[in-house]
């Protein structure tokens, strides 16, 4: 069906979305399964609880536009979880693991801001408050937890980096 309207580029955003949240679940739960220090864990296991709940705050808004999530491949998740598995094939120490994996799950909510950030923008102008409403709830949470995961990365970044650094030179 070709896409026509601002609704139908909405409607297809929103379904992204959708679906790279459920695609972040399982990425934030195979870090679980790799990050074992708990200053990384935290943050990491606070947002899975939130990502978890906003996929169905995502639901909720397709629901008051009387409509279903669309099928949809999102291949910036894909290339997100391929780029994780490369790096865990290159035999990673467990500390290089969960540094990379603190600065991928932070990449990765900077681009789910930006995402929602155009969403708000485009349902503001299409007159949808209560969408709107959800979307800041979810917004709000993205940024905290980009700025919960980055000063899990600095501080252990500052505890670890100049040891590992010692040990390799
Ligand atoms: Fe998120």
């Amino acid at each position: 069906m070709p896409m026509q309207s601002p609704q139908d580029l909405f409607i297809h955003e929103l379904s992204c979305m959708h679906a790279f949240e459920q695609q972040n679940v399982q990425m934030l739960q195979q870090m679980l399964q790799e990050v074992k220090d708990p200053t990384a864990r935290q943050p990491i296991e606070h947002h899975l609880e939130e990502t978890r709940e906003q996929v169905t705050l995502l639901e909720q808004c397709f629901q008051s536009l009387g409509q279903q999530p669309q099928q949809v491949t999102v291949a910036t998740a894909q290339g997100m979880k391929q780029d994780h598995d490369t790096f865990v094939k290159m035999q990673p120490s467990p500390e290089l693991l969960t540094m990379y994996n603190l600065g991928a799950a932070s990449k990765t909510e900077h681009l789910e801001v930006a995402a929602y950030r155009t969403l708000i923008n485009m349902a503001t102008v299409m007159g949808q408050k209560e969408i709107v409403r959800t979307l800041r709830q979810i917004l709000n949470q993205e940024e905290d937890a980009v700025n919960e995961l980055e000063a899990a990365s600095r501080q252990l970044g500052r505890q670890q980096i100049p040891q590992l650094m010692k040990q390799v030179a």
